[in-house]
């Protein structure tokens, strides 16, 4: 009986990232989890999305970081209306590689190995000319038996150029404030 018992535990205990030591596969596109059996945390993450912007316009670099404890694995896409992975990552940091997700190699990114990732490791979303907003959604796995999923970034909207934003100088600014105040 024991031996038996210890085998399973050992196996169900280690999927998480042993199951996939470098790297999920596509078919965890969807439902973001690294496997079956192992149940994910239902505590708060301690881990957030954080974003360069809140507002993007098509192909603009958007810099996701995950700031938390280090993690040996994620499964980090952009997405939408629906679970499709939209838009394309830039060139994945260290420690970390491309995932085919919705049938677009550069559509999401996981990890490639089992060095530990951490806050500085940096990743660059671009978005696709499709979509009026978006959000970042990760599955971060901290060690073994510890995973997070769904993690979620605020939502991104769809903004103005930033060259519009740009015609806003400083003088401008003063010279409106000016005139408010001598009105
Ligand atoms: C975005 O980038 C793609 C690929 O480089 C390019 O084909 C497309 O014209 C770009 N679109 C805009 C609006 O910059
Ligand atoms: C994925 O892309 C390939 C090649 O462009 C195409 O043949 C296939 O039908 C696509 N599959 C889906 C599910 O969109
Ligand atoms: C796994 O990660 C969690 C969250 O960071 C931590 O509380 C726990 O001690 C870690 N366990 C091991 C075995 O490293
Ligand atoms: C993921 O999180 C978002 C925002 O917290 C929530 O609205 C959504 O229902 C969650 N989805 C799943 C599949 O848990």
């Amino acid at each position: 009986m024991q031996p038996v018992l210890f085998v399973t535990v050992w196996l169900v205990v280690l999927s998480p990232v042993t199951g996939y030591p470098t790297g999920a596969p596509v078919a965890r596109c969807v439902d973001m989890t690294p496997g079956h059996n192992v149940p994910s945390q239902s505590s708060p993450s301690p881990y957030t999305i954080v974003i360069s912007t809140t507002t993007f316009t098509t192909n603009q670099s958007i810099r996701v970081t995950i700031q938390g404890p280090a993690y040996l694995g994620l499964l980090l896409q952009a997405q939408s209306t629906n679970t499709d992975a939209v838009g394309t990552w830039d060139t994945p940091p260290p420690n970390t590689q491309y995932l085919a997700c919705s049938n677009n190699s550069q559509s999401a990114i996981t990890h490639s190995n089992k060095i530990s990732k951490n806050s500085e490791t940096t990743y660059t979303w671009i978005p696709p000319d499709s979509i009026q907003s978006a959000f970042i959604r990760a599955t971060v796995v901290a060690n073994r038996t510890t995973f997070w999923v769904n993690i979620t970034s605020e939502r991104l909207s769809r903004g103005a150029a930033a060259e519009v934003k740009m015609a806003i100088t400083p003088v401008v600014f003063l010279t409106l404030l000016t005139s408010l105040a001598f009105q």
